[in-house]
């Protein structure tokens, strides 16, 4: 009898959770993880923030029965990702419109925002930066789209290819979706200085077209004002967009799925249709969202006190972070690196394009048990002082 499954083909494995997998099966002792987009602390454990530690016990005590939550998630969840995203005393708020649902992750932000997208402009390309973070591609495929590359990164200079940007946008048929890291650019670091966020939305709003804007960094490059600088430019500017929130790696809730999927209009009427949409998809996607992570953090966004706890705690992280790119590249030097590498110093958030070829990165899996994605992709966010010499002395080596 043949199998109704016989015919299926094995997919390829994931470039990132795949790797993911592959580290945790690696049986030596010394392994070290610097492929997903985690945050470790000095001594390398991920780390539960005592801010949502607090919130956890509280709720633990005042323990509760989970209905359902309503189709497009916590409203104070929500609300308090709208602030975060666009300020609190934004225009765009007072205006009714900035629509916003409580979605699983940034990825089902992603998702949601696409399969919306394809409802009214079926037709559109959707350009992703060269490179770009692993998924993206493959989620705006799955959701009909034709996909291209905008040029972004210049091996040249190990900077941002703002002309080869400016022109690509400028060929473009007109409305069509560019998906844009609004800071801390993945895999590259790279971001778009002010002047150039300006120049890049003058093209977009020229040809009309549509920004996705990925946030899933905000906070860990300079901080959480400064990183939704580009996102609250374009919303002052009128330009209709989508923006996808993630909390997973500022609230260190990786495993809860929070995130948010913000839409802005150009005109108050819009908003609540807007809204019957994003909640039709959800409805027919998985439903309602998930309670927990959502809870706490909304518990978090309306306590002063535990907000600024988590604001410091998220300092932390990002000052550490800048820490290991110092000490990198010192230690990189110390190990006879001769070319310079202070590009790492420039990059910002938690990934640095280290330039090692895919060799390069397989020889350090191979014979170090360090697990850098194919890219040459580094989670400067996973290395501590007990990893540093071990993974500057391998990356030395392989670069001879
Ligand atoms: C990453 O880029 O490593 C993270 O965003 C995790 C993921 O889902 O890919």
């Amino acid at each position: 009898m043949t199998s109704l499954f016989q015919s299926v083909p094995q997919a390829p494995r994931d470039p990132i959770l795949g790797l993911n997998e592959q580290f945790n099966t690696d049986s030596r002792d010394h392994k070290v993880n610097l492929g997903v987009g985690v945050y470790y602390d000095e001594q390398g454990r991920m780390p539960l923030l005592n801010s949502v530690k607090h919130v956890e016990q509280r709720l633990a005590d005042q323990a509760s029965a989970r209905g359902y939550l309503p189709i497009d998630g916590i409203v104070s969840y929500n609300k308090g990702a709208q602030q975060l995203l666009l300020g609190a005393d934004s225009a765009v708020l007072a205006q009714d419109r900035a629509v916003t649902i409580q979605s699983l992750g940034g990825t089902g932000a992603l998702k949601i925002g696409a399969d919306f997208l394809k409802t009214i402009v079926p037709n559109a390309t959707v350009a992703i930066s060269n490179p770009s973070w692993e998924n993206h591609r493959a989620l705006f495929e799955k959701a009909g789209f034709e996909v291209v590359d905008y040029p972004y990164y210049d091996a040249q200079t190990k900077g941002f290819d703002l002309p080869g940007m400016l022109q690509f946008l400028e060929q473009l048929p007109n409305q069509s979706i560019i998906v844009l890291h609004a800071c801390c650019h993945n895999p590259t670091g790279i971001d778009p200085t002010f002047e150039q966020w300006l120049q890049i939305a003058d093209v977009i709003t020229a040809k009309q077209h549509i920004p996705f804007m990925d946030i899933a960094y905000q906070g860990f490059g300079a901080g959480l004002e400064p990183d939704a600088a580009a996102v609250r430019m374009f919303t002052e500017r009128q330009i209709p967009m989508l923006i996808s929130s993630s909390f997973s790696k500022s609230f260190a809730l990786y495993g809860e799925r929070v995130g948010a999927l913000t839409v802005i209009t150009t005109d108050s009427e819009q908003s609540p249709k807007v809204l019957s949409q994003l909640k039709r998809l959800a409805r027919t996607n998985y439903s309602n969202p998930p309670t927990h992570g959502a809870k706490i953090i909304s518990c978090i966004f309306n306590d002063a006190e535990l907000l600024q706890q988590w604001k410091d705690e998220l300092a932390q992280m990002r000052q550490r972070i800048k820490a290991m790119r110092e000490q990198l590249v010192i230690k990189l030097k110390e190990h006879g690196v001769a070319q310079n590498m202070d590009f790492v110093l420039t990059q910002n958030g938690m990934f640095s394009y280290s330039g090692l070829t895919q060799a390069q990165v397989q020889q350090l899996r191979d014979e170090d048990a360090i697990y850098i994605l194919d890219t040459g992709r580094i989670c400067v966010a996973a290395l501590n002082p007990h990893n540093m010499d071990t993974v500057a002395a391998a990356i030395a080596r392989v670069l001879r």
